[in-house]
């Protein structure tokens, strides 16, 4: 039987599983959905053995379990390490949702749910790949799984993981789907994430919060002075004024850059998908190379004082703020942490004391192109879409990424099958039907592709 065949035949299984999977809340970032994090593991274990894995393993680690599966059918043939996360951000606000966040639902085509796309949706085309290939006899390499479920808090203990764990996970080549496509007529690997550091501010002026007519204009006010600090850390040119910050940053050539704009990119389209009104760019840069290739530094949320109803006239004694650096190739995040810290510290007024606190953070990468694997993918993609996918730099960071290269030696193709107004973290989270499908139709190509090539 053909995999096209059988995906026709199986399609609404298909469905229905990733839809159980997508009703286990799995929220690693908050502590009171640790029974769903392991409901989450084990049901992926579960679907792994019928999928036809010979072994299949929900692994304790210092933080989330691992859930490690394998089929290994002869060392001499190659191996495929896929990586997948099961844990999803909170759903929160819920009352943007316009239906309940894990209770997926069909509407326009799309599936939606917290996870429908990053990353449950995209793991699992893995998991019903890998069964294709074992039920219509055509899986022709070593396959081993290994899903996470601490990627959106950073994967604090996976470093460790990994070094304990060289042998099992030992491969050829990683592959994942938890970035996203140009659209659904413009297939695109991606070759790049960028890394990140996320820290926490704390500014405090007084020891308790003041009445702001007895005191107001003799004191400082913290949330006044957090505001005029965060300002100054981008010039007009939106270019980040922290000393040191560019130092490292790899500058793309004009090849480079040429070859990542030939992804089609229309202003006007995206403003209106997103509802922006205008957008930004660092001087000598596109707003998509902003958002791709060049560093960034944002405030996630800003907070202090008083926000309750009506008016309270006060002067509160301590503001908070949550910031974020998109990091790119070869800038280093304790060095960029280290050097937010001490700039932060730096332009702090005598009248307000200063601390910052790391939340996590992750290293940038970028996986080559001119490797086997990459034109293995490539064939995959031409074979299932007709045409050749375009390789395209991400966004966003999957901090274990890195952790592989490093720790294994391993090199990442970041099939995404998702797209970027998919509503990853927000309310109303998506994943198309179509996408769903063209994945779980692309990646046993891959399989067949990769291990021909690696055989010659
Ligand atoms: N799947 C995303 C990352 C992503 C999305 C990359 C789209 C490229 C395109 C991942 O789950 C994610 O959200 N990562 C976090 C990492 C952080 C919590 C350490 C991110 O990028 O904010
Ligand atoms: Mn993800
Ligand atoms: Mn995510």
């Amino acid at each position: 039987m053909t995999p096209l065949l059988y995906i026709e035949q199986h399609r609404d299984r298909f469905l229905h599983e990733l839809f159980d999977l997508i009703r286990i809340p799995s929220v690693s970032t908050d502590k009171t959905y640790l029974p769903d994090i392991h409901r989450a593991a084990e049901f992926l274990r579960d679907r792994l053995l019928e999928a036809g894995a010979d072994v299949a393993e929900v692994i304790q680690t210092a933080g989330n379990p691992v859930v490690y599966g394998e089929k290994l059918i002869d060392p001499a043939l190659p191996t495929v390490l896929v990586y997948g996360h099961y844990d999803v951000q909170p759903a929160d606000p819920l009352e943007l949702w316009d239906t309940p966040p894990f209770e997926p639902t069909i509407r326009d085509g799309k599936i939606f749910a917290r996870g429908a796309c990053d990353d449950k949706g995209q793991m699992y085309m893995h998991v019903k790949a890998f069964e294709i290939l074992v039920k219509t006899g055509t899986l022709a390499c070593n396959v081993k799984f290994m899903l996470e479920g601490e990627e959106e808090t950073g994967s604090p203990s996976l470093p460790e993981f990994l070094r304990n764990n060289h042998q099992k996970l030992a491969a050829d080549v990683i592959i994942l789907s938890d970035t996203s496509m140009i659209n659904n007529e413009t297939p695109s690997i991606s070759v790049g994430l960028r890394g990140l550091s996320y820290l926490q501010v704390e500014v405090t002026a007084a020891a308790r919060d003041l009445h702001s007519g007895i005191y107001g204009g003799a004191v400082y006010n913290p949330i006044n002075v957090l505001c005029q600090m965060i300002a100054s850390l981008k010039d007009a040119n939106n270019y980040i004024t922290i000393p040191g910050f560019y130092d490292k940053v790899e500058e793309l050539t004009s090849e480079q850059r040429q070859l990542l704009a030939e992804a089609p990119f229309d202003p006007a389209a995206y403003m209106a998908e997103n509802g922006f009104y205008d957008l930004i760019s660092e001087a000598g840069y596109t707003p998509m190379e902003g958002a791709t290739i060049r560093p960034t530094l944002d405030v996630n949320g800003i907070w202090g004082g008083y926000t309750g109803e009506g008016s309270k006239t006060v002067i509160p004694a301590k503001a908070y703020a949550k910031i974020s650096m998109r990091l790119v190739p070869n800038q280093d995040y304790h060095e960029i942490s280290d050097l937010f810290t001490a700039h932060f510290q730096r332009i702090a007024p005598a009248g307000v004391r200063v601390k910052v606190t790391p939340h996590h953070g992750g290293e940038p990468i970028v996986t080559p192109m001119d490797s086997l694997a990459y034109r293995a993918a490539e064939m995959a993609y031409e074979t299932s879409f007709q045409k050749k996918p375009i390789p395209q730099r991400g966004g966003g960071s999957i901090p274990i990424i890195p952790m592989f290269k490093r720790e294994l030696g391993l090199d990442a193709i970041m099939m995404g099958f998702g797209l970027d107004s998919d509503a990853l973290h927000s309310p109303n989270e998506n994943f198309g039907l179509f996408n769903y499908f063209k994945g779980i139709e692309t990646i046993p190509y891959f399989f067949q592709y990769f291990t021909e090539i690696m055989k010659k």
